[in-house]
């Protein structure tokens, strides 16, 4: 049996000299100790926390920060059992030397960094708290060469929340999902030719599944803008619409711009409308990258106001994005149940006023990528009975793609585990509604 490592008491080892030089490979270890920091602690989106901790970094060194920290995140309630296994007492939650050994720990058992790089970079950012007690766990995670599992263990609370609302082989399946970053769908403005991505598989029409782990930018006709990245759930709700031959549709929560690209390729008038600046800018640059055209507002839908109806509203709505855990494994650490009710309150709120610029008999699809009931079936129950003469517009299984099937109420709930074999899909909630015809 292995002796664990005791608590460091010695005096605080010594920082380095001023002037010393920084080991190669600090800066995006630096920033992913930063990450992980305003992720956990402050409770950041990872992509709102990158703006701050990548400042000055490389593209390069900021893909390595965030999957660095992608895995730390995954990985963290092993890795944690893992530290804990080693030392005498439990290393406090929120010690930098806890979140310095998560960082290391990842990158030397998912990332299979060497192991000395991993170690000459971990120490520096110890600073001034007990480097030889990480020195100690580092080099025996790499003598006794330890193992992660095979499946990543889901954050506890999110286990049970899934376990009760959907039973647990849907929690098995969302921790093997959970296990490895998902692969790259993309969705395209019109169907590629046959012989076009003869790596890929199509899942539904204009649609191509690739392996993870190529840079998107560099990938054929990224500039001619044919593609956009848009996993297969996401691409449903705008897929149930149709073709719009001129008609006129509101995308609202538009940013940055994945529905909105469906919609203009396939002939709605759209106008896409949200409250951040930042996203519509992202939003701008993918309608300029892809040659496709809306008349884009800046609006909080809480108080904006059209000045007519509309054919159809799509409303993809702000909520807890607990159903694309695989891609951003931040939520499933950041969402906690109040941020689910708060989540589920706006939604309410949009949803109505949405409803109110619809045309009488148009149609209304709500959609939200969370695997949580209370932003999905129970906010359309709660809407038909407030709003007298809407109905579910049914979805027919033609509609879909061939691995989807519409639940009992004619809607869609995707789930962990379908489409497992061809490399999963995110979790989404998407209702058609037809508005009362007078
Ligand atoms: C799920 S994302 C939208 C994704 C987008 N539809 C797509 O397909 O690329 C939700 C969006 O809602 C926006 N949003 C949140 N609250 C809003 C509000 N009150 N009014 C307008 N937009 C809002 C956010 O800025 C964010 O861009």
């Amino acid at each position: 049996m292995p002796r664990p490592v005791v608590a460091d008491r010695r005096p605080v080892q010594r920082r380095r000299p001023r002037g010393e030089a920084d080991p190669p490979g600090l800066a995006p270890r630096r920033a992913a100790l930063r990450l992980i920091d305003a992720i956990l602690r402050r409770g950041d989106p990872l992509d709102v926390a990158m703006h701050a901790a990548a400042q000055g970094l490389t593209g390069a060194d900021r893909a390595f920060a965030v999957a660095i920290v992608s895995e730390a995140l995954r990985w963290m309630t092993d890795i944690d059992a893992l530290i804990d296994g080693a030392t005498a007492q439990p290393l406090p939650d929120d010690v930098k030397s806890r979140a310095v050994l998560r960082i290391a720990l990842a990158q030397l058992l998912v990332l299979k960094s060497p192991g000395h790089a991993v170690v000459s970079t971990a120490l520096p950012l110890v600073d001034g708290g007990p480097r030889r007690l990480v020195h100690a766990i580092l080099s025996r995670a790499q003598q006794e060469a330890w193992q992660l599992p095979d499946r990543a263990t889901l954050p506890p609370p999110a286990a049970e929340r899934w376990s009760a609302q959907w039973g647990t082989a849907i929690v098995d399946a969302a921790a093997a999902g959970w296990s490895a970053p998902p692969p790259i769908d993309l969705s395209f403005a019109t169907e590629p030719g046959a012989d076009e991505w003869p790596d890929a598989v199509a899942l539904a029409p204009r649609h191509r599944r690739l392996p993870r782990g190529q840079a998107v930018e560099a990938m054929p006709g990224f500039a001619e803008g044919g593609w956009w990245v848009q996993d297969l759930a996401a691409s449903l709700p705008a897929r149930l619409l149709g073709a719009g031959d001129g008609r006129t549709i509101f995308d609202l929560c538009a940013a940055p711009g994945g529905k909105t690209m469906q919609l203009a390729a396939a002939g709605w008038a759209v106008t896409a409308v949200d409250a951040s600046a930042k996203r519509l800018e992202r939003l701008r640059a993918n309608l300029a990258r892809t040659g496709l055209a809306a008349d884009i507002v800046q609006g909080d839908i809480r108080t904006w106001e059209p000045d007519a109806t509309a054919d159809a509203v799509l409303l993809d709505a702000p909520c807890s994005a607990t159903g694309i855990f695989r891609r951003h494994p931040d939520v499933l650490h950041r969402i906690e149940a109040r941020q689910i009710e708060e989540m589920a309150a706006l939604q309410a709120e949009l949803l109505a006023r949405a409803a109110r610029w619809v045309r009488p008999g148009g149609t209304l699809v709500y959609a939200t990528c969370s695997l949580e009931r209370a932003e999905g079936e129970d906010q359309i129950a709660a809407f038909l009975k407030g709003h007298k003469g809407w109905t579910i517009d049914a979805l027919r299984a033609g509609e879909l793609p061939p691995a989807i099937a519409p639940d009992p109420a004619g809607c869609i709930r995707t789930l962990p585990g379908q489409l497992a074999d061809a490399g999963g899909l995110d979790g989404f909630f998407i209702a058609r509604l037809r508005a009362p015809s007078v």
